[in-house]
């Protein structure tokens, strides 16, 4: 049995005096959680997080990072300076880093080499826009994205790595994909990664949905066969409200 995995995108919100406080709200709404808790603060607020994540039962993520080990890249963070900040996982490819910054399949194979290597664990996110499901497409396009993020992945890595399916359509816009629906995806990324590797990987990989989950709408969501988790954008700036997602969590057995 998999064991759920809720991830705060927080994107670019929260100072680090502002991450302090957050983080020490949540922190006493969730003790007790059943799932594998990250939070994924700004660059900036990554040290001062995870001095106060410290003896709690969530973990520190990171949004980005670059797939050099160091050099010539202004603006750009490493695996390394990550680590040294007490991060344990790294979102990759989110549509917002393909839109708007020219992320690349290529790009995130690579980011997700660096990330395994320095023992970082990869929230891979893939996803159809609007157009691409309207025109029948969803399922050839998040295979695609799945087959050239794992190139050349081995096995031995693939099932510590996570996916997000995150519709593009369902992200930020109120939209979210019904349960249904999301499980459909999941189900086929699931399948995908069995043809990749094997059935064991497929049975022990875990898949998130993400894309307006909140409060409401988690616990059908989670309660999917092929949903293990959520990667949770807007939802996840109320320590309440990421809270009641945690508590939604089905205990794993
Ligand atoms: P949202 O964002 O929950 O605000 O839709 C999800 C995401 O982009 O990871």
């Amino acid at each position: 049995m998999r064991k759920k995995i809720i991830a705060g995108n927080w994107k670019m919100n929260k100072t680090p005096s502002q991450t302090v406080t957050l983080i020490t709200s949540l922190a006493s709404f969730v003790e007790d959680s059943a799932a594998d808790l990250v939070v994924c603060p700004p660059h900036t607020a990554l040290l001062f997080a995870s001095e106060v994540l410290r003896g709690t039962n969530i973990a520190l993520g990171a949004q980005n990072m670059h797939y050099a080990e160091n050099g010539a890249y202004t603006g750009e963070i490493a695996a390394n300076m990550l680590l040294e900040c007490g991060v344990r996982y790294v979102i990759i490819g989110h549509s917002e880093r393909r839109q708007y910054f020219a992320e690349t399949d290529e790009t995130v194979n690579q980011k997700i080499k660096t990330a395994l290597s320095a023992s970082i664990i990869p929230i891979v996110c893939v996803g159809e826009s609007l157009d691409q499901r309207t025109a029948g497409t969803t399922e050839e396009i998040v295979t695609t994205q799945i087959e050239r993020a794992f190139q050349d992945i081995p096995i031995e890595s693939a099932s510590s790595i996570v996916i997000a399916y995150e519709p593009i359509w369902a992200i930020g816009t109120g939209q979210t994909a019904t349960s249904a629906q999301a499980d459909e995806v999941c189900a086929i990324i699931r399948k995908k990664i069995a043809n990749l590797y094997d059935d064991e990987t497929a049975e022990n990989i875990r898949i998130q949905y993400g894309g307006s989950m909140n409060e409401k709408n988690a616990a059908d969501l989670l309660s999917q066969p092929n949903i293990d988790g959520g990667l949770i954008g807007g939802a996840s700036l109320s320590a309440e409200k990421f809270a009641e997602i945690a508590q939604a969590c089905p205990a794993h057995v």
